[in-house]
């Protein structure tokens, strides 16, 4: 049911504090700052001992190992590699004992991610799923892992599976750094502290970032004729304007790119004009002054004084006093959780870019929610 909500994609948006919420009940354990996740808790000797990680999905899950990937190298101190399921599939890297594959699945029942789980367990790596739908095949061949918690998901445009997926990664990064430390006898990292007051603080964090709906609306309303647009981020952002740039493309039909901003003079710079609607995910974080230059290289090729062609994301009000219209706030919360927080606004862009160009926002032409077949 839709309740008030005029789409399924809607109303899964807004879902998202909620749905974050029970990603982490009664995994956290505020007490004693740890997360504790059956789901791979009896593995945990087995996990420890791994040297690599691989990240494997399709699409948005994709996107979702993509976002944890230097945070659970950085936690965990383990070699990660986010890779496409078909591209696993089609290169069929090395893997064995000592490597952690990492299957993530809103479904649990995409073809290319499970036959990239079937390869990898006939190679005898340790095999784990993050998917939502309990009892599906994803969770019934892979080893251990846990349940991201979203609650059903109607929409084709994946969006709180995402949330859900995004949070189970960096708990289960979490789990891992703190069992690593118990074994040592040390104490967890500052990075641990920061990102674990990170996403219990995320439900109101995400609150927050839709609050901004209406702003986000009559943004879309002014850039909705475009045939094409670049969502640009980098670093911890690199991910999020790759996930935005689908979740555009998905929806209303725009063809969209999603660019990481340091490549922008080895080629992308050459499509920079008025015609193109650019969106820059800036939050202010270790990449803010190259972000900073990025936009500067991009609007001195525009004509369009407004600027209302050139769209910041950011928790940095700096962009506004600098003259920039369509700015769209987010809260701040750790530079490596905000991935989270700064693709709420993408995916409502997504969603109203679509609702004003008139087209189905449930049934995106040519996709189907679940993709059974290779
Ligand atoms: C359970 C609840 C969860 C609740 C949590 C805390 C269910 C299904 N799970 O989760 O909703 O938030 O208690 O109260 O009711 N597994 C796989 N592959 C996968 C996913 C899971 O093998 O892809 C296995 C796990 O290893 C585990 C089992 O399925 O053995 C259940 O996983 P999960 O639901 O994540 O475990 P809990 O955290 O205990
Ligand atoms: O069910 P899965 O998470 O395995 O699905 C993977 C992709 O097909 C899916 O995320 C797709 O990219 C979404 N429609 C994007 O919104």
């Amino acid at each position: 049911k839709k309740g008030s909500h005029r789409t399924f994609m809607e109303k899964e948006i807004f879902e998202q504090p909620g749905a974050a919420q029970s990603a982490l009940f009664s995994r956290v354990d505020s007490n004693q700052r740890r997360i504790r996740l059956g789901g791979i808790a009896e593995h945990m000797d087995e996990l420890l001992q791994c040297r690599r990680v691989f990240l494997v999905g399709c699409g948005t899950s994709y996107h979702a190992g993509m976002m944890a990937e230097t945070v659970i190298e950085r936690l965990c101190g383990y070699s990660v590699t986010s890779v496409l399921a078909s591209h696993f599939i089609d290169c069929l890297p090395h893997v064995g004992p000592g490597d952690m594959c990492v299957f993530i699945s809103q479904s649990g029942s995409t073809a290319d991610t499970i036959a990239a789980l079937e390869y990898a367990n006939k190679c005898d790596a340790l095999t784990v799923g993050i998917v939502n739908t309990v009892g599906s095949s994803i969770y019934r061949q892979t080893d251990c892992g846990v349940h991201i918690n979203a609650g059903y998901e109607a929409s084709v445009c994946s969006t709180k599976a995402y949330t859900c997926q995004c949070v189970s990664l960096l708990m289960i990064a979490l789990c891992i750094h703190f069992e690593q430390r118990l074994r040592q006898n040390q104490p967890v990292s500052d990075l641990y502290d920061e990102i674990f007051d990170g996403i219990i603080t995320l439900p109101d964090a995400l609150s927050e970032a839709l609050d901004e709906s209406k702003h986000i609306h009559e943004i879309a309303k002014k850039i909705s004729a475009a045939s094409s647009c670049l969502v640009l981020g980098r670093g911890f952002s690199y991910s999020v304007a790759r996930e935005g740039a689908l979740k555009i493309k998905e929806v209303s039909y725009i063809h969209a790119e999603g660019i990481a901003a340091g490549e922008l003079k080895h080629g992308t710079l050459a499509l920079v004009c008025d015609d193109i609607p650019l969106v820059f995910v800036a939050p202010c974080d270790r990449y803010m002054p190259k972000m900073q230059n990025a936009v500067a290289q991009c609007t001195a090729r525009r004509t369009d004084k407004a600027k209302d062609g050139v769209v910041i994301i950011t928790d940095d009000t700096a962009w506004v006093s600098a003259g920039f219209k369509s700015v769209i706030k987010t809260p701040r919360v750790h530079e490596m959780v905000q991935p989270l927080v700064s693709c709420v606004p993408l995916q409502l862009l997504a969603l109203y870019l679509c609702e004003e160009r008139g087209f189905d926002v449930d049934k995106p032409r040519n996709l189907a929610k679940s993709v059974t077949v290779e």
